[in-house]
Parts: C-alpha cells; structure tokens; sequence
C-alpha cells in the first residue's frame, strides 16, 4: 500500500490541520514528518477549535494510529501541554500515539540559543518562532543532538548536562541581553520528560513498513510550506527541515517508490508570517481586508500573518518540487466580495519577464505581472456540493488548473470540517 502525503505549497498555515482531520476517514495511520512546535495545525468540528503542534491532526478519529516520525523534534513542555488540553476528549493515547525513538528533542537550552541568535541578528531576524527549531536541527545534523530513545537509557541525564552545558557556553558567545533561569527550565523540562516516558516510543520506520505490508492506509502530514523548505525556501528566512515531498521519505523512512498521492494544498490568496521576501504581498486595503475576513493571526504565536495575491510563479514551483498530483484550495470563502482578484503570473525580474522561481526574489529584484479576473459576492460557507459553487469561482478556479495542470479536488469554504467541497 503506497503512503500518501499532504503538503502547504506556500509559507505554511494552508490549512493542513483541517484537510488532514477531514481526510483521517480514509486512513489507519496518519505521520508527522518534519518540524515541530513551530507547526500549528487548526481543526474545527462541532464547534469546537483546536490547536495541534507536534501531535498529527488524525488524533481525533477512533479509526487512526497517530505517528510522530523520525524527522520531527520534539519539546517535551509543549508535548504535555498539548497532550493536558486533549484531555477532556478521553482519547485513548497510549494506543493511538506512538513516537519514534529517532525523533529528536529540543532542550530548553534550544529555545533560548534560537532566542539570542534572533536577538543578535537585529533587523535581519528571521521571525523563528522561537520554539528552538533552528539549533535543535543543527545539533541533529552536527551529531550532537539528543533522541527520545536516549531517554530509554540509563545515562540520558549526563548527556542532557554535557549538552546544555555546551548550549549555555553558546548562549554567551552571542552578545545580547536574554534573562533566563535554567534551573526553573529544567524543572519544567525533566518533569515532562517523565511524562513523556509514559508513551509508547516506537521503531517507526519498522512499524510503518509493517503497516504498509498489512495494506494499512498512511498519510504522511506536512508542517509549514514549501517555501518554507530549508534547500527550496527563500533562504535564509525559512525553517530548518525538508517540508518538501522528499522530507517525507527521511522523515519517515519511506522509500520514494512508495509514495502515493501527492496533496498539494494552498490559500486562494496568499500569507506569510515572519519576516521575508514575499513579491505579492499587499500593503492596502485588499490585504487588511484578507487578514481581517481570514483572520489570519499565527497559530503557534499570534502574529499577524501577512497578505496579499496568490502567487503561482512560487506555486507552480512547489508544484514541480513536490510532484503535486492533486490539489486542494483554501479560503476561497475569504475573497467573497472583492470586486476583482489578482493572480500573480509572471515576475518582472531584473529587467527580464521570468515565469520560474529565481534564486532572489528580494522585492529589488521582483515585481509581480498580474492577471485580473472577476470576482464573487456570493457567500461561499453555507455551500456543500460543487454545482453552488459561484460563476467566477469556477473561472478562477479553472484558470489556476489550467496553469498547473493539476486538478483541484477540494474546495474549502470555512474553518469546519464540514465546510469542504469535494469536486
Ligand atoms: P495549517 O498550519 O496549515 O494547519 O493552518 P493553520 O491552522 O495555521 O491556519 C489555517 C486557518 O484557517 C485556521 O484558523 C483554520 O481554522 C482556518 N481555515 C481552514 N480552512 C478554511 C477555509 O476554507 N475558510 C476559512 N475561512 N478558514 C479556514
Ligand atoms: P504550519 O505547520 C507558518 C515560519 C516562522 C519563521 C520561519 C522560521 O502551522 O504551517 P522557525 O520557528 O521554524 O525557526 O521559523 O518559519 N514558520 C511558519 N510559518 N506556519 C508554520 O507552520 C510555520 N513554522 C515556521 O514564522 O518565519
Ligand atoms: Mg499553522
């Protein structure tokens, strides 16, 4: 059975955690591959609204296993917190989540070298989520790093002092002003440890192959975008892992040839939160109007998420980076109203009209070529079937399928699960 995979094409918050809860139906096991705390993955089902950061967005079904891969880092603070407000759901945790031993931990020392590096790097910052991302995945790829499975040995706490020493030293090399008291951390930090101990900790690439085997069903759940993507992003403000297809394979341990069903899902417009470049961004009131009708605050931090056009020069990029083979289009609902809509098709870019992703798309370099196209005043979150669906939607829509060449399979008009057209 082959494992398919949902995916952002954009900067992240596409809308994941909706879709994946919407499809979890169809599947017995659902796996995060990459990222971490820095992810948050809304769902909404008989009114009530949910945040997920490190546990897969199928935890709510009876029918699904929840995997937590290799490739994800884990914060065991955020880990129980996340675990205390699924509490009153009386889910079944200890047979329905299961974490890989490979998957790594991020130390409280992580989140405070993320915090002074931000620091240092004044106007320059990247706007991490401070959630200890970036060091974390150095330490993983300098060697360094600690695994859930060295919590299973008995010298864990000597590698935790050996590292978190290490950190400290690194934190004073940066030459900024971060108050912390490690000794309050670390409190927190080792009693989350224990209870993250009670969990069934996992071979997942072992388990996930034997599922395969079984003829399980598996989704494989992105977190953040594309572009986003530490080798495909707009370097160097984007994350510090693989959101791509091919992180999926690491991440989880699945072989290439045995992926299915490529997701690609994105915004009918566009945002992006923290700092870089961003070509189609808007300043005026379209985009005010974007973020207030979407209410477009981050998930994880509560920042404003920046707006503007959808942008298919980048999308056609994750498009072609991540061999999408069917699409899915979010927040359509959220442009109900606007008299015209742009869709970005070209860049003016150096003088020259490019239609591919450029290694620099600083707004120096980059201007947006648009299309105009009609919009809808209709209002889209009451509609369930395909055939309500407004005139100039099916337009706009029938463009951005022609320019992909890729169909797009599920409309989504709100937050519910139950507001998802399928076409
Ligand atoms: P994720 O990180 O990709 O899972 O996305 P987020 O949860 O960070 O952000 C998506 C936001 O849009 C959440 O607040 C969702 O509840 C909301 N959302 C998802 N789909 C729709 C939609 O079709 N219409 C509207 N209005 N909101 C949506
Ligand atoms: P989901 O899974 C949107 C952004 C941060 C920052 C950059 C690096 O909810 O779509 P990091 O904390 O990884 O070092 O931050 O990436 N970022 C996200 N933006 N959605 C996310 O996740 C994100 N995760 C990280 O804002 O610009
Ligand atoms: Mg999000």
């Amino acid at each position: 059975m082959a494992v398919d995979l949902l995916l952002g094409l954009q900067w992240g918050d596409e809308g994941k955690g909706k879709i994946v809860d919407v499809l979890t139906q169809d599947y017995d096991i659902i796996a995060r591959f990459q990222g971490g705390p820095n992810a948050g993955h809304t769902l909404e089902f008989d009114g009530i609204k949910h945040v997920l950061h490190t546990i897969p967005s199928g935890i709510f079904h009876e029918n699904a296993v929840n995997v937590v891969g290799n490739g994800v880092v884990i914060d065991p603070v955020i880990f129980q917190k996340e675990l205390d407000a699924l509490k009153k759901f009386n889910l079944d945790i200890k047979s329905k989540l299961f974490i890989s031993r490979k998957a790594h931990l991020i130390l409280p020392t992580h989140r405070l070298l993320d915090a002074a590096s931000e620091a240092s790097k004044g106007k320059a910052k990247i706007g991490s989520t401070l959630k200890g991302i970036g060091p974390t995945y150095m330490d993983k790829t300098g060697r360094n790093g600690m695994r859930i499975g060295d919590l299973e040995l008995s010298d864990w706490k000597e590698k935790y002092r050996s590292l978190a020493n290490k950190h400290e030293a690194m934190i004073s090399f940066y030459d900024v002003d971060i108050q912390y008291d490690l000794a309050e951390l670390e409190a927190d930090f080792f009693k989350a440890v224990d209870e993250l101990k009670q969990l069934t900790f996992i071979d997942s690439e072992e388990y996930l192959y034997q599922a395969q085997k079984a003829g399980k069903k598996i989704l494989a759940e992105g977190a953040q975008g594309s572009l986003l993507d530490i080798d495909f992003g707009t370097y160097p403000f984007v994350t510090s892992s693989n959101t791509t297809a091919a992180g999926a394979c690491t991440g989880l341990g699945v072989a290439p040839n045995q992926i299915g069903d490529v997701k690609g899902i994105f915004k009918a417009y566009t945002t992006r939160v923290g700092s870089g470049p961003f070509p189609t961004e808007l300043f005026d009131e379209d985009g005010e109007t974007m973020g207030r009708v979407g209410n477009e605050f981050g998930a994880t931090t509560g920042r404003p998420r920046r707006c503007g056009w959808l942008d298919l020069v980048a999308l056609k990029y994750a498009v072609r980076v991540n061999g999408v083979t069917e699409l899915m289009m979010m927040k359509g609902d959220v442009l109900s109203g606007f008299k015209k809509l742009k869709v970005c098709t070209a860049y003016n870019y150096k003088g020259e009209q490019i239609e591919h992703f450029p290694f620099n798309i600083e707004a120096e370099n980059v201007t947006p070529v648009y299309s105009e196209m009609d919009g809808w005043k209709e209002d889209l979150t009451k509609m369930t079937s395909a055939d309500q669906l407004p005139k100039a939607l099916n337009e706009y829509i029938d463009f951005l399928e022609k320019e992909l060449e890729v169909p797009i399979k599920i409309v989504s008009v709100g937050p519910d699960r139950t507001q998802t057209i399928l076409r």
